[in-house]
């Protein structure tokens, strides 16, 4: 059979045969019901639990970079680089940006962001460090921008296209980690 016939063939399908794409109309119905979870619709898979628990762990270790690098801003000060203290401060800001958006898709999730104190080191993927030499400071923080380049990488694979929005702020963050990483990996070849 040449490839015409083929094709010849595929159109003289009787319709019935071919498979429409259509919505799902009782998930349609189910989403005008369960008013309470907001943005959760039916097609939200059963993943949610998850997702919230790991954007919780990349909370904590946003907080923790946010700790480490104002340690760093304040005690950096005095010494010789007072660019790259501020640069700390800059990174902190970045960091804290990056913790709200965490915090604010976990609520749209329907889950609790957990700011504790008490378990933000344990469930940090990041260190935090008091070091008051410079480039043990550069290199600490290098250390961290690469965990949670790494992490960021590791998640944004897994959720794939169970949930776009999430994947979409999670790629955002992972950018800004990429900068940071870069130019913590420039003053530490200074
Ligand atoms: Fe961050
Ligand atoms: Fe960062």
């Amino acid at each position: 059979m040449s490839k015409n016939d083929a094709r010849n063939n595929v159109k003289q399908l009787p319709v019935a045969e071919h498979q429409h794409m259509q919505l799902n109309q009782a998930a349609l119905e189910a989403a005008k019901q369960s008013l309470e979870q907001g943005a959760i619709t039916p097609s939200y898979g059963p993943w949610r639990e998850d997702i919230i628990k790991l954007l919780n762990d990349s909370l904590a270790t946003e907080l923790v970079c946010i700790l480490r690098y104002k340690r760093h801003h304040f005690t950096a000060q005095g010494l010789a680089s007072s660019k790259i203290a501020e640069e700390f401060l800059v990174h902190a800001h970045e960091e804290t940006d990056h913790a709200d958006r965490l915090a604010q898709r976990i609520v749209q999730l329907g889950g609790d962001p957990d700011f504790s104190p008490d378990s933000l080191t344990s469930r940090s993927h990041a260190d935090y460090n008091d070091s008051t030499d410079l480039k043990t400071m550069i290199r600490s923080n290098l250390i961290a921008e690469r965990v949670a380049i790494e992490a960021y990488s590791q998640l944004i694979a897994m959720i794939g296209d169970k949930d776009s929005t999430t994947r979409r702020l999670l790629e955002d963050i992972l950018s800004d980690e990429q900068e940071h990483a870069e130019e913590l990996k420039d003053w530490l070849a200074d």
